[in-house]
């Protein structure tokens, strides 16, 4: 959690992990929350008393607030490439439960924790990320959303902060299946609703254990607490989603 803004005896923090925006009164934040927030998060901003938030304005959703101190976009503590590498549970778990015919591209590979799993099981693996360091698995300095390579099926972790824009693109270059492992509320959002409206989502798989994905694979305090899924788009499915569960 980010305190982003404080006023009239409010807070406005950003969730780290879902990005999203919320005002919610002081106390109670500190109570829910102060076990997530770092020292650094604490130094909240003031703000002068005239641009203290009125009653009215506090029941204005934040999309449509007047913006002070507020910093969109993404914390400057989420790692710039967004490098989340996947515990191998992660991945055996979408094996398990699903086949692939044909190519698979694992277009934001990383150090390959996911891929070389992948390659366990399946020949035709082609692996690739947009960094350009030695740590990187199969290509380097491949932008997935610059691409226009077709493949039969696409599997990955994406970068979160692109996480619409890597299925988006997925689903225009695959022809078989894209399976995204996700934070779950990448269901909840306006934004991602039209996609799930016009999009062959087959299967979410929702993992009822927390899985061990840490920045850069390192543990730390507060890790390790967000619920994933696999989101499983199948060109050739026509039902609604079936949602099913990972023990
Ligand atoms: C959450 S990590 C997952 C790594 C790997 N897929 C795994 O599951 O272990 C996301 C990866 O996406 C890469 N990435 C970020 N933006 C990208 C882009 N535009 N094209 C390709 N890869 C990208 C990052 O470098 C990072 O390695």
């Amino acid at each position: 959690m980010k305190i982003l803004e404080e006023r009239s005896g409010c807070v406005k923090y950003l969730d780290l992990d879902t990005n999203e925006e919320t005002w919610l009164n002081k106390k109670i934040f500190e109570k829910k929350y102060k076990h997530l927030i770092t020292e650094n998060h604490l130094k909240m901003p003031t703000v002068p008393q005239e641009q203290a938030m009125t009653k009215e304005e506090r029941n204005i959703p934040i999309s449509k607030q007047k913006k002070h101190h507020s910093i969109v976009g993404f914390s400057k503590d989420r790692e710039p490439s967004d490098f989340y590498p996947t515990p191998r549970e992660g991945t055996i778990a979408l094996l398990e439960r699903e086949k692939f015919e044909g190519s698979i591209w694992e277009c934001a590979s990383g150090d390959g924790s996911m891929s070389k799993v992948i390659e366990e099981q399946y020949k035709d693996v082609y692996s690739s990320d947009v960094r350009t360091d030695e740590d990187v698995y199969g290509e380097k300095g491949i932008d997935f959303l610059k691409t226009n390579k077709k493949f039969n099926n696409i599997i990955t972790n994406p970068p979160y902060r692109y996480a619409k824009e890597f299925v988006e693109h997925s689903l225009k270059y695959a022809d078989k299946k894209v399976a995204m492992l996700l934070k779950l509320v990448f269901l909840e959002g306006k934004s991602r609703y039209q996609l799930f409206q016009n999009s062959p989502l087959k299967t979410v798989y929702v993992f009822c254990k927390r899985l061990p994905i840490y920045k850069k694979g390192i543990k730390t305090k507060n890790s390790g607490l967000i619920c994933y899924a696999w989101f499983i788009w199948d060109k050739n499915y026509e039902g609604k989603p079936i949602i099913e569960w990972i023990l």
